[in-house]
């Protein structure tokens, strides 16, 4: 068989490999903050173990390494099939992954070094931010040039979904990382005061609405069809989904700087837009959960269509929940607790781990010419990781209502009632629980990383053939 008439596996598996590899490592670098949280005797006063250098190691790691490389090898699975093609130019293709894996590992030695901007999620100093530019317009060529190659008549809508993430992250982070650097390892942002702030969490908000939730919407619409064997529940409706949330997401950045120095009708008008966003991010998850609609019964016996479901309904769990938080006076007992921290984890682990895991139980045996080797080991990891979630995030929500109102109460004389030490005491067992839920969620990871091995060891590659065009 020619090269040109198979798809282009060898990317896609080299990417899903890794998501399960920076998936574990960056769960791990999880598990171990929450633990140093609950005891902080764990920080070992070494400074490269401390909390604050680990902390932006595990959320690079796991939104940036694990989400990341899920994102790619889906995307470069989905495009191919759906576009009846080979990815286009395999070299290119090649560069995104050997580059990516460079900005991770560049990423895994500067930050525990204290090496960073100190922007959130954009902590990386510039020389890795240019690779992570040339990385990224490379990945936005191989699925723009396999989109226009195409052999199909109609671009399937998780290629708009993907499309629309990749082409806002490129303009998200070229903006918000402009900064005149004045060492190798240290350079200014070019914005200054709330300007910097403004900048800084429209890129935040909308790496949450562009990378970890628009892309995993690609997923979503072709992964969640796929394993039901149903056709997606409305198209018109996935239509409208798309154009509705990208349009609403870009506005919605100052919810995370209520009462601060920005502007008070432009802290008004990221409120309004959170509030709205609800009603596409609700649309987006019934198309979902309703293309199930006269197959429920496979839930009982699919534990793979069980991961992906649940994930698309912790999609709407926290999708409910972020419009609420971002009403102004919800916010003022929300916020710095760890109630958002709560609902950074309802999306990260209910949302983004359970859909990038159902796919990749889906995908790698596919990628390998393999029957997964247990169900029944799915069965267990499914189990683990909800249970991980759920004390994961019913502990961090007591806690964070705990904290609000202990720092909010005062006694009649107008004196507060509660020293801060006394609200981070108060926290102790919720960090305990906590720590079980992470330590839960990872080992559910471990299991599947084994179950994967025994599926693929021993396998050889598939050479996938594309179908030829119908006349
Ligand atoms: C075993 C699983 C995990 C554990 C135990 C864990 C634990 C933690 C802990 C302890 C923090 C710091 C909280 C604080 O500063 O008070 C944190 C922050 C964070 N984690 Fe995780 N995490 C896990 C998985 C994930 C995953 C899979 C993602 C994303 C896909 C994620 C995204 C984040 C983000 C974005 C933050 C920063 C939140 C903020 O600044 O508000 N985590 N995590
Ligand atoms: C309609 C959708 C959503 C809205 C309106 C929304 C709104 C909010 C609000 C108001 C906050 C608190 C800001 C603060 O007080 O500092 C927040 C924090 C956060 N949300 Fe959401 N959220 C939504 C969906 C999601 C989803 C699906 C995810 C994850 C996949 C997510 C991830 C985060 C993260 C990581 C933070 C913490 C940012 C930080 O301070 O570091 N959100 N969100």
């Amino acid at each position: 068989m020619a090269i040109e008439e198979t798809y282009n596996y060898k990317v896609v598996r080299q990417f899903a490999v890794v998501t399960i590899i920076w998936g574990i490592v960056g769960m791990l670098v999880g598990v171990l903050i929450a633990a140093q949280m609950a005891w902080p005797a764990l920080n070992f006063d070494i400074p490269w173990l401390t909390f604050s250098r680990l902390r932006a190691l595990h959320t690079n790691a796991v939104i940036f390494a694990f989400g990341g490389s899920a994102l790619f090898a889906t995307s470069y699975y989905v495009v191919q099939r759906t576009c009846h093609t080979r990815l286009y130019s395999a070299p290119l293709a090649a560069f995104t992954f050997w580059g990516w894996q460079l900005v991770i590992i560049s990423a895994a030695i500067t930050l525990p070094l204290g090496i960073t901007t100190t922007k959130e999620y954009a902590e990386l100093e510039w020389p890795i931010d240019i690779l992570i530019t040339l990385v990224w317009v490379t990945y936005a060529v191989v699925f723009f040039g396999t989109i226009l190659k195409r052999k199909t008549p109609h671009i399937y809508v998780a290629n708009w979904f993907f499309g629309g993430f990749i082409l806002t992250v490129a303009v998200l982070h070229v903006i918000n990382s402009a900064a005149l650097p004045v060492s190798l390892f240290k350079s200014y942002s070019v914005y200054a005061g709330v300007q910097d702030a403004m900048v800084q969490w429209w890129y935040g908000h909308n790496a949450v609405g562009f990378f970890l939730t628009a892309g995993f919407l690609g997923i979503m619409y072709y992964f969640v069809p796929k394993q039901a064997e149903r056709p997606v529940y409305s198209y018109r409706l996935s239509v409208v989904h798309f154009w509705a949330l990208i349009f609403t997401y870009i506005w919605a950045g100052p919810h995370h700087l209520h009462y601060t120095a920005l502007p008070d009708w432009t802290q008004s008008v990221g409120m309004v837009f959170s509030l709205i966003l609800l009603a596409p991010s609700w649309g987006g998850m019934i198309n979902g959960i309703m293309t199930l609609s006269g197959a429920w019964q496979k839930l009982r016996t699919d534990p793979v269509l069980r991961f992906l479901i649940v994930s698309v309904s912790f999609y709407g769990m926290s999708t409910f929940e972020g419009p609420m938080m971002a009403i102004k006076s919800v916010n003022a007992l929300s916020h710095y607790t760890d109630w958002t921290i709560g609902h950074v984890h309802a999306g990260a682990l209910g949302w983004v781990a359970m859909i990038s895991i159902g796919a990749m139980y889906f995908l790698i045996p596919r990628l390998f010419g393999r029957k997964l080797y247990s169900l029944q080991l799915v069965e267990v990891h499914f189990w683990t990781a909800t249970i991980g979630v759920a004390l994961y995030i019913v502990s961090m929500w007591v806690a964070g209502v705990q904290q609000g109102l202990m720092w909010g109460a005062v006694n009649d004389d107008g004196t507060l009632t509660y020293s801060f030490i006394e609200s981070v005491e108060a926290m102790h067992p919720y960090y305990i629980v906590r720590f079980l839920g992470g330590a839960l969620f990872l080992t559910g990871m471990v299991v599947m990383a084994y179950n994967l091995w025994r599926t693929i060891a021993g396998a050889k590659p598939v050479v996938a053939a594309i179908p030829a065009p119908a006349h």
